[in-house]
């Protein structure tokens, strides 16, 4: 009876000196498990005559109960204690500040193309792409400048070979889109992209820059239309009270032609050194699709008509932005950059 008593009073003193769940399990295994002090003292039973076996054997019971009920209380104690443990450690202080991601801005000349683009498929138009690496038939030939006409001079052009050169203007976009479509009608387009021309690269010109082609092709396309689009262009870059004007041009691959000047957006037409003192700026290239262009892609120029502009997409940024180097846009400087990130 004494050794019961002790391995009642030791097993109790076992189980609170637990400081952790760990340990609780491993004197559980000890002393409800096969082997240990309770198996131990079992084995003293063969020893008692008859009388006391029974009393012994429901001793070592309840010692047994008492310890597996200890060690449930002692287990729900531990358990709420080691999880507030985890919940202090695990912490997170969110009034912290956190790491503000460095987040990039869309270029200058993104942002124009892009609502360039909004504005055009507002108004109903497909977007097409073309190649830069371009074929002479699409960048002149079509575009009614034949081999040996001075009027391609006038794009210095960086050839691959005979055939083969990098497009110097998106015009060439729109000669495949009018091979492609012909002779379905309507056609409406615009071709943004990259185009070179061997320049010298100085504050105002680059060997590589970025046009916006437009073209659409119907049955009654006029010249008005062409103006009524071009004015919704100025206003969208430029601000709704501006105003175009056309000025008779030439290009080979309209007829007629016209250049077209929106009303100064710094000084609203006065006169002012970005406008050279006339009030107006100078934004793009326009006309009428030459009939040769037409019938040589499959139109009969008699049922259609179409208009066509490229607007140079640098010149717009640099307008727009008061940029005054277009060598900003190519030098990827991130302190330049960055401050467009107020028009986003
Ligand atoms: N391709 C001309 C250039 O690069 C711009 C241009 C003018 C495009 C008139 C056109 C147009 O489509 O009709 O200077």
């Amino acid at each position: 009876m004494e050794k019961l008593e002790t391995l009642r009073q030791e097993g109790i003193a076992k189980i609170e000196a637990c400081t952790s769940t760990k340990e609780l399990q491993d004197v559980r295994v000890l002393y409800l498990g096969k082997k240990g002090p309770i198996q131990e003292v079992m084995k003293m039973m063969k020893d008692l005559s008859p009388e006391e076996k029974p009393k012994f054997g429901q001793q070592v019971n309840e010692i047994k109960q008492l310890l597996a009920s200890k060690i449930e209380e002692k287990k729900v104690i531990l358990e709420e204690k080691e999880v507030n443990e985890k919940l202090i450690n695990e912490k997170i202080d969110i009034t912290l500040s956190g790491l503000k991601p460095n987040l990039g801005n869309l270029h200058p000349l993104i942002m124009v193309q892009q609502e360039l683009e909004d504005l055009f498929i507002g108004l109903g138009y497909e977007i097409a792409e073309g190649p830069e690496v371009e074929l002479d038939l699409y960048n002149f030939e079509r575009a009614n400048i034949p081999k040996g006409h001075p009027a391609r001079d006038m794009q210095d052009t960086f050839y691959i070979d005979a055939d083969r050169l990098l497009r110097t203007h998106t015009t060439a976009v729109q000669m495949r889109v009018l091979e492609e479509k012909a002779p379905s009608l309507p056609i409406k387009v615009v071709c943004p992209g990259k185009v070179y021309r061997r320049d010298d690269d100085d504050a105002t010109h680059s060997h590589q820059f970025t046009q916006l082609e437009g073209l659409v092709v119907g049955e009654k396309i006029r010249l008005s239309d062409l103006k009524g689009t071009l004015e919704l262009v100025a206003k969208k870059m430029f601000g709704d009270d501006k105003k175009i004007r056309f000025r008779p041009s030439y290009f080979q691959f309209t007829e007629p032609s016209v250049e077209v000047d929106v009303s100064c957006h710094i000084c609203g037409g006065k006169g002012c050194p970005t406008c050279k003192g006339t009030g107006w700026i100078e934004i793009l290239g326009a006309g009428m699709v030459h009939p040769n262009v037409l019938s040589m892609a499959g139109y009969d120029p008699k049922t259609a008509s179409g208009f066509a502009f490229g607007i140079g997409m640098e010149r717009v940024a640099l307008l727009k932005y008061g940029i005054d180097d277009i060598r900003h846009l190519y030098a990827n400087d991130v302190r330049f950059l960055k401050t467009f990130s107020r028009f986003e």
